[in-house]
């Protein structure tokens, strides 16, 4: 995929992605996760500097869970609708357990990003831990989701 950058270790990244990895952890700790015991966090910082976290959601009834990516951008559109998205930091890790683990964010959270991203007609940076044990900081949601379906696939 284009526009990725890979570091070995989460110190080789840049202050902000570190500060929002961190807050990202604080997230996936308050995430209410019973059923897969796998919480996740995710942070955003937007263009004046204001922070927003969300963290998974889960339900009993399972297809009504919600991850953390979608619960921080319905928040960032809900309440700060003005602003931009400058970056987000997913992270996760297991019930009891203090280590990160990898998280990529899902196919359904990568559409709802590149929507964010034509919203505001500005990429923002994801950064996130992949399952080779690397982060990862790439340039644009949309370039992790190559032939996404957009707003304009319904114009005919
Ligand atoms: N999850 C997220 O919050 N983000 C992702 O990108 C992938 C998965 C959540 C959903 C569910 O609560 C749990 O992780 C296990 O799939």
């Amino acid at each position: 995929m284009k526009n990725i950058q890979t570091f070995k270790h989460l110190d080789d990244l840049d202050t902000e992605s570190k500060y929002l990895v961190h807050k990202a952890k604080d997230a996936a700790h308050i995430a209410y996760a019973p059923y897969s015991k796998f919480h996740v966090g995710a942070a955003v910082i937007l263009d004046d500097g204001t922070l927003v976290t969300g963290s998974n959601q889960e339900n009993s009834s399972y297809p009504l869970s919600m991850c953390a990516e979608r619960v921080v951008l319905y928040t960032v559109a809900t309440q700060y609708p003005a602003r931009k998205i400058m970056k987000m930091a997913v992270v996760a890790h297991r019930k009891n357990h203090k280590e990160l683990v990898p998280a990529t964010s899902c196919g359904a959270c990568r559409q709802v990003m590149s929507e964010f991203e034509e919203r505001q007609e500005q990429a923002f940076e994801v950064v996130m831990h992949s399952a080779s044990d690397e982060w990862l900081k790439c340039t644009s949601a949309q370039d992790m989701l190559p032939y996404a379906f957009k707003r304009n696939n319904l114009i005919d």
